[in-house]
């Protein structure tokens, strides 16, 4: 049994399988522009996060119905469980589905079949988050808002994704503050291929309670200093990090340096169908490229715990399992 863990970064359009992704493609009447699933895995070599995200929105065209999402969902939970997950925060992007004529019901209700059976299922309790695509318009993210609300009992929180330069997280203002009336958890990416500007900007402007990856905060001491002493949790995605090319190799990670600083840094597979694995690879290989201990892995786990959008006494079991781990049985 892998360490036991909550995965708090994971976008489930990102856990779209090739061979999922021509399942569906059938089922729907879909014709994609690959051959097959081995020309489709050959098409994963990206140069940076906007030659991914062209693929990733591409493939979505085969998620079309309630049972889609709901077969995503749950395909993403029975690998999770294998890898020790025992709490799930995801990601979705509705105004991805919602452009090609999608119904936002049908993403959520779709979405929230699997979540809700999945602790039974799965042992593994689920949070939803909403994501904005920046690369869009503050006026979309306010519409798209106001089409989530009738759903927001099924939505723990939203975020910010998709091409960050340029997008800075004050432009989502408004569609925050909105968020925050309606009681919902907020969290942002920041600091992936963007400036820690956007990070500090992030917590400042949009009151975030987490940085998803948060990369580029370690060049600006000030902000580390501030990220240590507030103990704001950053959902680091070692994997996606090098197949982005946000940083040369996997031994080149700050991950170490991070925790050293003092950070809560918690560790995630982001989109593993893409990169090439799921939350215990990427704790595998940190552990191989970094060298890091046993003890070392257990605060990452416990961290990720920590960080999470969990009732308390949850935690205080989730954490439990993790002090009791034994790392040689
Ligand atoms: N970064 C930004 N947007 C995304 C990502 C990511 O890694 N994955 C899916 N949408
Ligand atoms: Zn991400």
């Amino acid at each position: 049994m892998p360490l036991p863990k909550a995965e708090l970064h994971l976008h489930i359009e990102g856990t779209l399988e090739p061979e999922l992704a021509f399942a569906l493609a059938a089922r729907n009447g879909v014709t994609l522009p690959y051959a097959d699933t081995g020309e489709l895995r050959r098409a994963y070599s990206f140069s940076d996060l906007q030659s991914f995200l062209d693929l990733y929105y591409a493939l979505m065209a085969v998620l079309r119905t309630e049972d889609d999402f709901a077969d995503l969902a749950d395909a993403y939970l029975t690998r999770a469980a294998a890898q020790g997950v025992r709490h799930a925060e995801i990601f979705f992007d509705p105004q991805a589905h919602t452009a090609r004529g999608v119904e936002i019901a049908t993403v959520i209700e779709g979405l929230s079949r699997a979540l809700e059976r999945s602790e039974e299922r799965h042992g593994i309790s689920t949070r939803l988050i909403m994501c904005f695509l920046r690369d869009e318009s503050a006026e979309s993210a306010l519409v798209t808002f106001e089409a989530a609300r009738p759903h927001l009992h099924r939505i723990a929180g939203v975020g910010l994704d998709s091409a960050e330069v340029g997008n800075p997280p004050a432009k989502f203002r408004e569609v925050y503050q909105l968020a925050a009336a309606a009681g919902l958890h907020r969290v942002a990416h920041a600091g992936e291929e963007g400036p820690a500007a956007y990070v500090r900007e992030a917590l400042d402007v949009l009151g975030v309670e987490r940085i998803d990856h948060g990369l580029r905060s370690l060049e600006d001491a000030e902000l580390v200093e501030r990220l240590a002493h507030e103990q704001i949790p950053l959902t680091l995605c070692p994997l996606s990090n090098v197949r982005l090319r946000c940083i040369d190799a996997l031994t080149d990670h700050p991950l170490r340096r991070m925790l050293d600083a003092g950070l809560l840094v918690t560790v995630n597979s982001d989109d593993p169908a893409y990169f090439g694995g799921y939350v215990e690879d990427n704790f595998t290989a940190v552990r191989d490229a970094l060298g890091l201990d046993d003890e070392t892995l257990r605060l990452l786990a416990a961290n990720s715990f920590r960080a999470a959008f969990l009732d308390e006494p949850r935690r205080q079991q989730l954490l439990a399992e993790v002090a009791a781990y034994d790392f040689a049985g």
